[in-house]
C-alpha cells in the first residue's frame, strides 16, 4: 500500500472555497462542510469524486442542495466516493467526530480542556471528508460554535468577521481566511485561554496585531516568544523582503502536541515546550530553541504557506528551506560560530545515524507508506544543508534573486523541488543538474582525502575520492557535486596560504568542487608545507577522512582561521585518543591518557577568548553517541569507560584551571538569554562538569551552592544533573526531592526532572524509569512526558543497552501501548531498536526479538512501516 512519487496526478476536482461549521462537543462534535468544487482543467469530465475521510460518522450528504440517496455515494476504506457529479457543484456534508477519544493528536482533539487541531500532514481527513492533499488550495470560512462559559475563546485562521451568542449558553465566531490554502494549514482552537498582545508595523507601514494565547498560569512566560516573533518578522523583511500578509498573527500554546509546532495560516499552534520560557523554568538552550521555533513557524508563512508543496514527497521544499532560514536567523541573533557547531554536532550524530540505518531515505523520498514517518532529520536538517550548499554555490546575491523569483512566480501555488532549484539556476546562470542528485540519493557520502607537499616545486597535491554507501533500495550511487571549502595552513607561519589552482588565484579560503569519483587538485606556489583545513564550516554534509596526525590536529586546533574547523580539530584529536582507550578497555589493558590531548586542553583553558560559548564547545568531549557513530561496531561500555577516563584525566591534570574558569565566569547580574551571558554560563558549567567527574570536594561544594542559589534554570539544571549523575551516592536524592517538590505544579519543569534521573549512568536508571511511570506527573498520552521519560532513557546508552535486555523490553512494551494510543509517537520512539545492526551479536539478538514481538501486534501503518524496514 505504498504511495509513489511517480504516480502523481493532478486532483480530479479542486476546491475553490470551503465553508465549515463546528458545533463543539467533547464526545460528539458536529462538522458541517460546504465545498465549492469544480473539475480540474487537466482532468477529463465524468471522473468520480473521491474524498479522504477517516473515523468520520457521516450524518448527511447533498450535492447542489439535493440529498444523495444511499446508492449515489459509497463509503470506502479511504473515505467517500461519488461516481456521478457535475463539472461545478456544491457538496454539503455533515459528520460527527469524538475529539475526547482522539489520543493520536491528529485532527481535532482535546488538550487540557481545550479543543485544538493538528492537520499536517493528513489530519484534516479526520475532521471532514475532503481532498486532503496539499495541491488543493481553497479560501476558508469557518464558524466555530461552543459553550460560552467553558470555551470563551474560539479561534481559526484569518480574520474574525462575525460573532454572537446562541441559545443554550452557546456562542459563535466566524473566521475568514482570504489566502487560498491546503487543508493541512487549517486550524481551530477553542478554550479558556488568555492572551498577551503586542503589535508590529511592517516595512510598508501596515499594523499587525500579535497575540499569544496561553492558559492563565502561563501568562508570565510569553515575553521571549513575543520578542523572538518580532525579531523574526523584521529579519524576514530585511533579509528576504518578505512581509506578513494578514492583520492578525496568533500563537497558541498547547500541552499535548506530537511535534514542536505547526505553521497553520495566521494561527500557529505550539507545543507549550516550544513557546513558554521563564528564567526560573527554562534553560538557555530552551530559550534558544523557542526563538528558533517561533522564527521557523513564522518563516513558513512564505516558505510553505504562500508557496506550498505539490505533494508530500516535496516536504523538504518547505522544511529544508525553512530550517535553513531559521538557522541563519539564529546565527544572526546569537553567536554564529557556536550556532554552526551545535547544528553540525547534532547533525553528524543523529542524521548520519539515520542515513546509515534501515530507515535511510533520500531528502526527496520516492515512496512511503505513512508520511507521518517522514518528518525526519533527513528531510529537515539534510534538506537545510542542501539549501545551504546552494546558497554557497551561487552566492548570497544570486540566491536572494532566486528566492524572490521563486516567491513571485509560484505565489499561491503548490510546487516541486525542481521549481525551487530551477529559480536558483536561472538567477545564477549555473548548471545545477548534477547537484539535484543530493535530493534523490540517500546515505552519507564519504570522502577520502590525501595530500602531499612537494618542497622542491612548492606544489601541494590534494586527491579527493568520493563514495556513497548503499542504502535500502539504492545499491548503486552516482557521484555528487560536493563543494569543499578549504584553506592550507602554513606550518611555519600558522597562517592561511595564498591558493593558486590551475593558474587561478583563489584567495586564502576557497571552495573547490568535487564532481567526479576521484579528482586531483594541484595548488601551485605554495611557499611552506601546509596542513590542509578541509570542509570548513561543514561546507557539505559528508564524512571527510584525512590521515591527520595528532600533531596536525593540535596545530589546527591552535591555528586554523576557521573557528568551526578549530573546534572540529579538537574533536578529531579527542576521538583519536578515545579510539586507543576503547581498544585498551576491550583488551583489558591499563588505560593511559595521551599527554598531547592534555596539553591541547591546557592551552585552550589559557586562551583569552571573547567567544566563551565556542570555547565551551571546544572543551566538550564528543558525546557517547557521536563516538559510537565513528566505531565499526558499537561497544557501549567501552565507549562510556573511555570517555569517562578522558574526562577524569583532564580534570585531574587541569583541576586548578577548571576551578579558575569556574570562578571567572560566575554571573550575579539578573538572568538574560543573551549571547554573552549564555557563553559565560556554558563555560562555567562545562568547567563544573569536569570537577564533578572526579568528585572533587570543592567541585561538589560549588555544585551544591549553584543548585541552592537557584539563580536560573540553566545553572540549576546543570547542578542537579551533576549531583544526580555523580558516583557519590549521597548527592542525588536530596537534590531531586527538593526540586521535584518545588516544581510539582509545572509540567515543563517536571519533564526535565524526569529526564535527568533516567539519564543517570548508575545501574538503577531502569528501575527509576519503571517507578516514575507511576508518578502522578507522568502520562503516556502526553508526548512531552513520553519523550522526557522513555525517550530520554533510550538515550542513556549504558543502561538502555543493558545486557539482560530489560531496557529493550521496556521500550518495546511502551511502543506496543502507544501503537494503539498515538501511532506517530510510537513509530518515533522505536527508532533506537531499529539500529540493531550497529551492536554486538548478543544485543542484536535481544533487540531483534523485541522488534519481532512488536511485529506480532496489530500495527498502525506508522509502526508497521518502521518495523518492516528494521527487520528487512
Ligand atoms: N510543519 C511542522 C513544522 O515543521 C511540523 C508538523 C509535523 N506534523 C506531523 N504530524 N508530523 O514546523
Ligand atoms: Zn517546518
Amino acid at each position: 500500500q505504498p504511495t509513489y512519487l511517480s504516480d502523481y496526478r493532478a486532483p480530479a476536482y479542486r476546491v475553490t472555497h470551503t465553508e465549515l461549521t463546528f458545533d463543539l462537543d467533547p464526545a460528539a462534535t458536529r462538522v458541517k462542510a460546504r465545498l465549492h468544487l469544480e473539475r480540474h482543467p487537466e482532468r477529463q469530465a465524468g471522473e468520480p469524486l473521491e474524498l479522504d475521510g477517516e473515523q468520520l460518522d457521516l450524518k448527511a450528504i447533498a450535492i447542489d442542495g439535493q440529498p444523495l440517496g444511499a446508492d449515489e455515494y459509497a463509503l470506502t476504506e479511504r473515505g467517500l466516493r461519488v461516481d456521478r457529479v457535475p463539472e461545478r457543484f456544491l457538496l454539503d456534508t455533515e459528520v460527527e467526530i469524538a475529539p475526547e477519544d482522539n489520543t493520536a493528536l491528529e485532527g481535532l482533539y482535546r488538550s487540557s480542556g481545550m479543543f485544538c487541531t493538528q492537520c499536517e500532514a493528513e489530519g484534516f481527513r479526520r475532521i471532514t471528508f475532503y481532498p486532503d492533499r496539499p495541491d488543493v488550495m481553497a479560501t476558508f470560512s469557518t464558524t466555530v460554535i461552543g459553550d460560552a462559559a467553558s470555551l470563551p475563546v474560539l479561534l481559526s485562521n484569518g480574520n474574525p468577521v462575525e460573532r454572537g451568542s446562541l441559545p443554550g449558553e452557546r456562542h459563535f465566531v466566524t473566521w475568514e481566511d482570504p489566502h487560498p490554502k491546503p487543508s493541512y494549514l487549517f486550524a481551530l482552537v477553542a478554550g479558556d485561554l488568555k492572551k498577551v498582545e503586542d503589535r508590529f508595523i511592517t516595512l510598508s507601514g501596515r499594523e499587525v496585531s500579535l497575540q499569544i494565547w496561553v492558559e492563565e498560569e502561563n501568562l508570565g512566560k510569553t515575553d521571549h516568544a513575543m520578542a523572538s516573533l518580532k525579531r523574526a518578522m523584521r529579519w524576514d523583511e530585511e533579509t528576504y523582503g518578505r512581509e506578513y500578509d494578514l492583520d492578525l498573527f496568533m500563537i497558541v500554546a498547547v500541552n499535548d502536541f506530537n511535534m514542536g509546532a505547526m505553521e497553520n495560516k495566521g494561527l500557529n499552534i505550539f507545543n507549550s515546550a516550544a513557546v513558554l520560557t521563564h528564567p526560573q523554568t527554562a534553560t538557555d538552550a530552551a530559550f534558544q530553541r523557542v526563538e528558533g521555533i517561533v522564527a521557523h513557524e513564522y518563516f513558513h508563512n512564505w516558505s510553505g504557506n504562500r508557496v506550498t508543496c505539490r505533494d508530500w514527497f516535496q516536504l523538504s521544499l518547505k522544511e529544508g528551506f525553512t530550517v535553513f532560514r531559521d538557522q541563519c536567523f539564529s546565527a544572526d541573533t546569537n553567536s554564529a560560530p557556536v550556532k554552526r557547531i551545535e547544528e553540525v554536532s547534532f547533525f553528524r550524530t543523529a542524521q548520519f545515524a539515520e542515513d546509515a540505518g534501515p530507515t535511510a531515505h533520500p531528502v526527496r523520498p520516492d515512496h512511503y507508506i505513512e508520511i507521518g514517518n517522514f518528518y525526519t532529520l533527513t528531510i529537515y536538517e539534510k534538506g537545510a544543508e542542501i539549501v545551504r550548499m546552494l546558497r554557497n554555490l551561487v552566492g548570497w546575491e544570486a540566491f536572494r534573486r532566486g528566492a524572490d523569483r521563486y516567491f513571485a512566480r509560484f505565489d499561491g501555488q503548490a510546487v516541486t523541488i525542481e521549481d525551487f532549484v530551477g529559480c536558483m539556476a536561472e538567477a545564477s546562470g549555473q548548471d545545477l543538474d548534477q547537484f539535484m542528485r543530493w535530493y534523490s540519493q540517500a546515505g552519507t557520502p564519504e570522502i577520502d582525502a590525501h595530500g602531499e607537499y612537494d618542497y622542491a616545486n612548492g606544489v601541494y597535491r590534494l586527491v579527493l575520492r568520493q563514495r556513497t554507501p548503499a542504502t535500502p533500495g539504492q545499491p548503486d550511487k552516482q557521484a555528487l557535486h560536493i563543494p569543499i571549502r578549504l584553506g592550507l595552513v602554513g606550518t611555519k607561519t600558522g597562517r592561511d596560504l595564498a591558493l593558486t589552482l590551475d593558474g587561478e588565484a583563489l584567495g586564502r579560503d576557497a571552495v573547490i568542487h568535487l564532481r567526479e569519483d576521484e579528482q586531483e587538485f594541484v595548488f601551485t606556489d605554495v611557499e611552506e608545507a601546509p596542513v590542509p583545513s578541509l570542509l570548513r564550516g561543514f561546507s557539505a554534509p559528508v564524512k571527510l577522512h584525512y590521515p591527520y596526525s595528532r600533531e596536525d590536529l593540535a596545530f589546527l586546533l591552535a591555528n586554523d582561521s576557521d573557528g568551526f574547523n578549530r573546534w572540529d580539530a579538537g574533536q578529531r584529536l579527542a576521538l583519536l585518543a578515545l579510539d586507543d582507550l576503547i581498544a585498551a578497555h576491550r583488551n583489558g589493558v591499563e588505560k593511559v591518557m595521551d599527554p598531547r590531548v592534555v596539553e591541547a586542553f591546557r592551552a585552550l583553558l589559557d586562551t583569552d577568548t571573547d567567544d566563551k560559548a565556542v570555547l565551551a564547545e571546544m572543551l566538550t568531549l564528543p558525546s557517547e553517541a557521536y563516538i559510537a557513530e565513528q566505531q565499526p561496531l558499537v561497544d557501549v561500555d567501552a565507549i562510556h569507560a573511555a570517555r569517562l577516563f578522558v574526562k577524569q584525566s583532564l580534570a585531574l591534570a587541569l583541576r586548578d584551571d577548571f576551578l579558575r574558569v569556574y570562578e571567572a565566569n560566575r554571573l550575579d547580574a539578573p538572568y538574560a538569554p543573551e549571547p554573552e551571558q549564555i557563553g559565560a554560563r556554558s563555560l562555567k558549567n562545562v568547567a563544573l562538569s569536569y570537577l564533578m567527574s572526579i568528585e572533587d570536594e570543592e567541585g561538589i561544594e560549588l555544585a551544591r551552592r549553584q543548585f541552592e542559589a537557584d539563580h536560573n534554570m540553566s545553572d540549576v539544571r546543570q547542578a542537579l544533573t551533576l549531583l544526580t549523575h555523580s558516583s557519590r551516592g549521597d548527592l542525588a536524592d536530596p537534590a531531586l526531592r527538593a526540586f521535584g517538590e518545588k516544581w510539582a505544579h509545572d509540567p515543563l519543569v517536571m519533564d526535565q526532572w524526569f529526564s535527568i534521573q533516567v539519564m543517570r549512568p548508575q545501574s538503577d536508571a531502569l528501575d527509576r524509569v519503571k517507578f516514575l511511570m507511576d508518578h502522578p506527573a507522568f502520562s503516556l498520552t502526553n508526548p512531552n512526558k513520553v519523550r522526557a521519560l522513555i525517550g530520554a532513557f533510550a538515550q542513556n546508552r549504558v543502561n538502555f543497552h543493558r545486557l539482560d535486555g530489560e531496557g529493550y523490553k521496556l521500550l518495546a512494551d511502551v511502543v506496543i501501548e502507544l501503537n494503539r494510543l498515538n501511532p506517530e509517537i510510537a513509530a518515533r520512539l522505536v527508532t533506537p531498536l531499529t539500529r540493531w545492526q550497529r551492536f554486538d551479536e548478543a544485543r542484536q539478538t535481544l533487540m531483534k526479538a523485541e522488534l519481532e514481538r512488536i511485529r506480532g501486534e496489530a500495527l498502525s501503518p506508522n509502526v508497521y512501516e518502521v518495523i518492516e524496514k528494521a527487520l528487512a
